[in-house]
């Protein structure tokens, strides 16, 4: 694919040319402008830093980072790559450490990412080492702004990036206050590798008119229909979104009449007890999906609660990372309700299975597509909130943002 085929079709964001999931030069490009641009990207949890002096891995994009809380108790994130010749500083996902020494040739670093000290910098008995004039940081793992939010650590490469709660937008930050209610406790989290572009979930995600559609358990079991009220908030950028809707239902049989494949007749549960829940935020919303570009997403389904983020490993190769949570303030009943809901998500969750294969099916089918476009006109061509999930409106706001950041 060359250059020259980046042209977005003249529709505006009602059509995605699918070039996009299979441009190779594209992905290099989204590293610098997306990833590395002036965007927030979501990189763990604080409860993941309990202590001082412990780090964690994470990544944006494809660079891999890590983040550290140091003796006083600072934040700080910083690209995981030794200036010596490139090694990995942190190999484990999760640890304690009052510096950071890189396994390959010793040297060492603050919990900041600053280099402070090289092995045999003078060599060895007058011999060897380096010479008098010789500069060993002059190319130092790049750091991030680091800002937080209720317990979410978010990280910046770009000086141009705006203060996280503008870049969010106000509605996104409430949205966030309401889940993240209290001080969090993990629970536990996976990873799961997706065979498709990184877009592609995110459209997933940001896709409401497909919930109900495609999850057989989301709507056999009365989780989410659209018969069910709810709607759609997206942020002034486009770039950020969310979906609710309330657990109440109307108990129709509009799907059933319809003949959606999702609506199956006659399947009971063995272990309903798998879906009893309580309305932990008093507002009856059941639930709620947000996002945030490029690649973070807060879910409440019920009483199941997790942050999601994506490590671009390349152009068809996807990990989608989970972290599973709770809050301090959890009873035991409280805590046993949030893992066994905790079945409808995961690589292998009741509803979230679907929405790991989606893409897949959707790169499969495009990779010998490129020239042609793809239609996304639900809920009209522009990207308003609304009180309908009938709506492709986020996925539109999506691209709106992306196009933004890509310059075309
Ligand atoms: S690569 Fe890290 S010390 Fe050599
Ligand atoms: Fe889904």
């Amino acid at each position: 694919m060359t250059v020259a085929v980046r042209q977005w079709p003249a529709e505006g964001v009602a059509r995605v040319p699918y070039w996009v999931y299979s441009d190779r030069d594209l992905f290099a490009d989204e590293q610098a402008r997306v990833f590395r641009g002036p965007t927030w990207n979501f990189l763990c949890l604080e409860a993941e830093l309990p202590k001082p002096n412990t780090y964690r891995t994470s990544a944006v994009g494809a660079m891999p980072v890590v983040v550290t809380r140091d003796n006083d108790g600072k934040l700080s994130a910083f690209e995981n790559r030794c200036a010596h010749r490139g090694s990995l500083l942190c190999i484990n996902e999760r640890g304690e450490a009052r510096d950071i020494v890189c396994v390959y040739h010793n040297w060492s670093y603050d919990l900041a990412g600053n280099l402070t000290a090289v092995a045999f910098r003078k060599g060895m008995g007058g011999k060897g080492g380096m010479p008098a004039d010789a500069r060993p940081d002059e190319n130092p793992p790049r750091k991030l702004r680091v800002e937080t939010l209720c317990g979410l650590v978010f990280g910046t490469l770009d000086s141009n990036t705006p203060p996280l709660e503008a870049y969010l937008g106000p509605e996104i930050v409430k949205g966030i206050r309401r889940v993240m209610r209290a001080p969090v406790r993990v629970l536990g989290g996976y990873s799961q590798m997706l065979a498709s572009n990184w877009k592609l979930y995110m459209e997933n995600v940001k896709d409401s008119y497909h919930a109900s559609l495609l999850h057989t358990f989301f709507t056999t079991f009365r989780l989410n229909r659209l018969t069910q009220k709810g709607g759609l908030v997206i942020s002034e950028t486009g770039g950020n979104h969310i979906s609710y809707s309330f657990a109440a239902d109307t108990g129709g049989k509009e799907y059933e009449k319809a003949g959606m494949r999702a609506a199956q007749e006659g399947f009971g549960l063995e272990a309903p007890e798998v879906l009893a829940h309580v309305d932990e935020y008093g507002d009856g919303i059941g639930l709620q999906i947000l996002s945030v570009f490029p690649t973070f997403v807060l879910q409440q389904t019920r009483n199941s609660l997790a942050v999601r983020r994506l490590v671009t490993h390349g152009l068809e190769k996807t990990e989608l990372v989970w972290t599973i949570f709770g809050f301090t303030d959890d009873d035991e009943a409280m805590t046993e309700r949030r893992m066994r809901q905790a079945n409808l998500i995961g690589p292998a969750g009741y509803i979230s299975m679907e929405d790991g294969a989606a893409p897949g099916f959707v790169q499969r089918a495009v990779n010998s597509a490129s020239d042609v476009l793809s239609v996304v006109e639900m809920g009209g061509r522009g990207i308003t909130s609304d009180d309908t999930r009938v709506t492709e409106a986020a996925v539109r706001g999506f691209w709106t943002f992306y196009r933004a950041q890509m310059g075309f």
